[in-house]
């Protein structure tokens, strides 16, 4: 009762109300932010991410450029059913390299952070021009023009370059090789094989659309097939000391 009856000094003082409440929402804020100043990091290191091949980013950029982000997320949350279905949930540093990340806020269709390698090169080619005609009841658009659209290998390298800009490890050599690269990736008999891998490790190099020319299509089925595939989850264990 007499703590009650000094409550209502506080009640009467606007001044006393204001100041006394922002010393109890400071205590909250300094709990959640203090902490992070102690972090060294907040993203966990893992084995095996590398930034896209100039082919994949330029394929990235189709996808940001179609506008698919607005009916795919490429974030799987760390809750079973997602898990379940999508495979293990995604690390912060599987899009450290994003610029701007594809998190994205809405599922109209699937969730594609893990879809790299789950369908053939062919399903996402026929997928893409008539989705139709692999998922009958589908709504997605068809995106037959990209097979028609030529590859741009110059906007590829300049992709590469602004990602560096912002802080992307792109070498010297990475950006020098930028263009050539573009078109290495989509010959398995290229002179310069070797080369690219040795810049990105483990690189699909393939024709992906199955046609002679080097198509959008290409760079964007590139970029679908790296994706969520660059960590090795069966050597990977979560770090519960961070
Ligand atoms: C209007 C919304 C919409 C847009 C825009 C859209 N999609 Fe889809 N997408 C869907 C729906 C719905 C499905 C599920 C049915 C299907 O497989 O077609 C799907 C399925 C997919 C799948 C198969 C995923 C899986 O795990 O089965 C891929 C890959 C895909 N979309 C890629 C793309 C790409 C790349 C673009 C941009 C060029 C794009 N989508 C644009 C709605 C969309």
């Amino acid at each position: 009762m007499s703590i009650l009856s000094k409550h209502g000094v506080i009640e009467r003082n606007a001044t006393l109300l204001l100041v006394l409440s922002f010393l109890v929402v400071s205590i909250g804020g300094l709990v959640e932010i203090v902490p992070l100043f102690y972090l060294q990091n907040t993203i966990e290191k893992v084995k095996g991410m590398r930034p896209y091949t100039p082919l994949e980013l330029a394929g990235r950029d189709i996808y940001i450029r179609e506008g698919c982000y607005l009916c795919h997320s490429q974030m799987i949350r760390p809750l079973r059913d997602e898990v379940e279905r999508y495979g293990h949930y995604s690390l912060a540093a599987e899009s450290m390299y994003d610029h701007p990340f594809q998190w994205g806020s809405k599922r109209t269709g699937p969730d594609l952070a893990r879809v790299g390698g789950r369908y053939s090169d062919e399903w996402h080619v026929d997928h893409l021009i008539y989705p139709q005609a692999v998922v009958p009841e589908s709504i997605m658009p068809p995106y037959e023009f990209l097979m028609r659209a030529p590859l741009d290998a110059q906007m590829a390298s300049d992709v590469v370059a602004t990602h560096r800009i912002v802080g992307v490890p792109y070498s010297d050599e990475m950006l020098e090789m930028a263009k050539s690269d573009t078109f290495t990736q989509l010959d398995p008999y290229a002179d310069d094989y070797d080369g690219l891998q040795s810049r990105y490790a483990n690189a699909n190099i393939r024709n992906f659309d199955g046609q002679e020319a080097n198509t959008e299509m290409d760079a964007l089925v590139a970029y679908l097939q790296v994706l969520g595939t660059m960590v090795d989850f069966s050597t990977f264990e979560p770090d519960a000391s961070r």
